[in-house]
């Protein structure tokens, strides 16, 4: 009781003195930019009412919706004092005018922060995440985020949610697009580049925007690949799959994070303690904050978890989501919790700092508004469009390469047939921003640009993507007659991935296989190109393709890498980041399993457990030959140092970059581990007949230790093993 007088005590003291302060005419300290950031929150929350922190923990869209999965209501007459915005505006113009409303008409002048999905590029559309995975060059995702930041700052947005890093392992949940594959280590790695990318070293630098982790945590175990739904995960899988990427992308200073639709078990991720206040706010202390995601507060409701909006609200908040995206349940109801006792004023002060230091570090205070440049100022520099080329040739996959069929020959007559010879909208993907399919440039287009000899390329479009119509095939067979080799386009269209795209089957639909058979016939050689925003089902497709070549969904640069590739101009260097099932019946299927009580057995009766393509396969147009494993010790105790080295030669006739993937194995442990788990990897380009020294600086506890239910690392004696492709070397930990 002393101690709540004691406080209301203070409180009023501060009061007083900040109103004979503000007679005094200082300005208040949360205004004088020269104030350490920490002091200028602190004098800002004790000003405000319990209607502006209120307010400050909500977002709301502004202006027209245009994601079709979150049809919700338009928010009329946006309040001044409102927290944050969805921002659909490619231009500063309508930004600058709420921004107006916001510093001028509101009581304390608090900036709003405007947020929007650039998940892989502004305008300038680079490859979906998926892809960029492939690339292995996290430096290159830092500059493509940074170029995207740079587009979004320009545009009005201070804020994006991205990028998303959940490990997924189910090619039929849409999703897998959006993030950087099944392994939990490669998608904490891109989850740090692109937050490097995104923020840079200072967020108030005007080119810079805030990153958003998402979806915390666990999404991408949705149930049988299905978005919404239940998650099954237990704390031992939460912590020695989902959570890793997640503790890299705060340690690497992530400014927000984004709470998940889904079901964690029985706790939805919006409403989960354990998750947000224990172990992020506790365990990692992030001082950022966590919005929900869109409408994700008052789906508890559907979700069986909260009655009603008021008592989902109370739930979200005490679970340690911030900020509330498009419920609605925050401005709403928190007042009265609030009253009521059920959530106490600690827990909405907590919320409301969160978002007022991100927007101090933001520099809004100071620069809310963004300068009006022209769109041909803000967006598509050439400097942006050869990154954005660049990271597409290194995305690309070549998955099959049957005696060389690839590179053509100089004077190779090219039929480009399929849905996607000519199509540049689909090539862009999903969450796209502001992507728009006139900047593409697509696989004839850049075929027409690379070719010397216009005569050369040929094209029919055989079929459409789906649907039963062969009226084409026969144009089709007749063009690939005239041709030496045909290049099939073959994929799917942009919104068969993303959210809300689930597909009970990869396979592509039967009638581009049946193009496929048809072509087929003709006995001229195929070389398939895929673009996909997911791990396919090729297993009838792959025997009648001599080549194959995974381009996903490039962004707008992709048709003039994959033109080099087909030419030779270009050595292919991608690896895939996910597992591509040999069909849809073995999923789930990914590299890092545990291990089989009787490996021998329990096998399927109908088809094959190997995969098509394995996690980290790619072929290059040159070959690479690997050295045995040398470590710096083999018998070791804990706190030794330990280095392990591969002499890579590339034993080819041209220069090509190969990525390294180190892997550790523990063939026995207190808890059962993955059959391998990948701990680095590292990406160098070597020069025809030159031999390149890789080598893997191992953490004893983070590289060879694992990690139990409660996220407590263990690192146990007993033999391990350092593995790059079939090499290994055995270790000991003797203690
Ligand atoms: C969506 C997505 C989320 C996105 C948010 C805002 O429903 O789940 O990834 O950031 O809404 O558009």
């Amino acid at each position: 009781m002393m101690k709540k007088r004691l406080i209301a005590c203070g409180v009023c003291l501060w009061t007083a003195f900040c109103m004979l302060e503000a007679r005094n005419e200082k300005p208040a300290v949360y205004k004088d930019a020269k104030a350490p950031t920490e002091k200028r929150v602190e004098d800002l929350l004790l000003r405000m009412t319990m209607e502006e922190k209120v307010l400050q923990l909500s977002q709301y869209v502004a202006g027209r919706n245009t994601n079709a999965n979150n049809i919700g209501e338009e928010v009329k007459n946006i309040p001044a004092e409102i927290g944050a915005l969805l921002y659909y505006s490619t231009s500063p113009r309508l930004r600058n005018n709420i921004q107006k409303k916001a510093m001028e008409e509101s009581r304390l002048g608090i900036p709003v922060l405007f947020g929007h999905d650039v998940i892989h590029g502004f305008r300038t559309v680079y490859p979906i995440s998926i892809a960029q995975a492939c690339s292995w060059n996290p430096a290159l995702v830092e500059k493509a985020c940074a170029m995207a930041a740079k587009e979004a700052r320009l545009a009005g947005l201070d804020w994006t949610f991205s990028p998303m890093i959940d490990v997924a392992r189910d090619p039929r949940w849409g999703r897998v697009s959006e993030g950087y594959g099944e392994d939990p280590y490669t998608n904490g790695v891109f989850a740090v580049a692109s937050v490097k990318g995104y923020q840079g070293n200072n967020l108030a630098d005007g080119e810079h925007i805030a990153a958003c982790l998402k979806h915390y945590i666990g999404y991408g175990a949705s149930e049988a690949g299905r978005d919404y739904v239940y998650t099954e995960i237990s704390p031992q899988t939460l912590w020695d799959t989902y959570m890793l990427p997640y503790e890299m992308g705060v340690k690497a200073g992530a400014a927000t994070l984004m709470s998940g639709f889904h079901d964690i078990s029985g706790v939805p991720a919006s409403a989960n303690h354990y998750t947000m206040r224990e172990v992020l706010k506790g365990r990692w202390r992030h001082d950022g904050f966590v919005v929900s995601d869109w409408g994700s507060i008052v789906q508890l409701i559907s979700q069986g978890a909260a009655e009603d909006l008021k008592e989902a609200s109370e739930k979200a908040i005490m679970a340690g989501v911030d900020m509330d995206m498009m419920s609605r349940g925050y401005d709403k109801y928190l007042k009265e919790l609030v009253g009521e006792g059920k959530v106490p004023m600690e827990i909405v002060d907590d919320a409301v700092r969160r978002i007022l230091r991100l927007k101090f570090r933001l520099g809004l205070f100071e620069n809310p508004y963004i300068r009006e440049t022209t769109e041909k100022e803000r967006f598509l520099q050439p400097e942006d469009i050869k990154i954005a080329e660049k990271l597409a040739e290194e995305s690309f996959v070549l998955l099959k390469n049957k005696e060389k069929r690839l590179p053509l020959a100089a004077d190779t007559k090219v039929a480009v047939i399929g849905p996607l010879g000519k199509n540049r909208w689909n090539l862009l993907g999903s969450w796209t921003a502001h992507g728009k399919d006139g900047d593409v440039v697509g696989i004839y287009d850049g075929l027409k640009l690379e070719l010397k000899d216009p005569s050369q390329l040929l094209y029919a479009k055989g079929c459409d993507f789906d649907g039963k119509d062969e009226s084409g095939f026969a144009e089709a067979v007749a063009t690939a007659g005239k041709a030496d080799v045909i290049l099939l386009c073959l994929g799917e269209k942009r919104n068969w991935s993303g959210e809300n795209a689930s597909r009970a089957s990869i396979a592509l639909p039967k009638i581009q296989e049946k193009l496929a058979m048809e072509l087929k016939k003709t006995g001229k050689p195929i070389v398939l190109i895929l673009s996909n925003g997911r791990p396919l089902e090729l297993c009838r497709l792959e025997p009648v393709c001599d080549a194959i070549v995974e381009i996903w969904q490039p962004g707008i640069a992709g048709g003039k890498p994959l033109a080099g590739i087909l030419t030779g101009r270009i050595n292919p260097s991608g690896k895939l980041p996910i597992t591509f099932p040999y069909a849809t019946g073995q999923i789930p299927i990914y590299y890092n399993r545990r291990q089989s009580a009787r490996p021998h057995q329990g096998k399927y009766q109908d088809l094959t457990i190997e995969p098509l393509y394995e996690f980290g396969h790619g072929l290059s147009y040159t070959t690479f030959e690997y050295g045995d494993l040398k470590a710096s010790a083999t018998q070791l105790k804990r706190g030794d140092k330990l280095s392990v080295e591969v002499a890579v030669t590339n034993t080819g006739d041209r220069d090509g970059a190969e990525t390294v993937h180190w892997f550790i194995t523990d063939p026995y442990s207190t808890i059962t581990r993955p059959v391998k788990e990948l701990k680095y990897f590292e990406k160098q380009t070597i020069r025809a007949g030159e031999t390149r020294t890789f080598r893997f600086e191992v953490d004893l506890l983070r590289d060879l230790g694992f990690i139990d239910g409660d996220g407590k690392r263990f690192l146990e004696k007993g033999t391990y093993y350092v593995q790059v492709k079939d090499k290994k070397v055995k270790l000991e930990l003797i203690d």
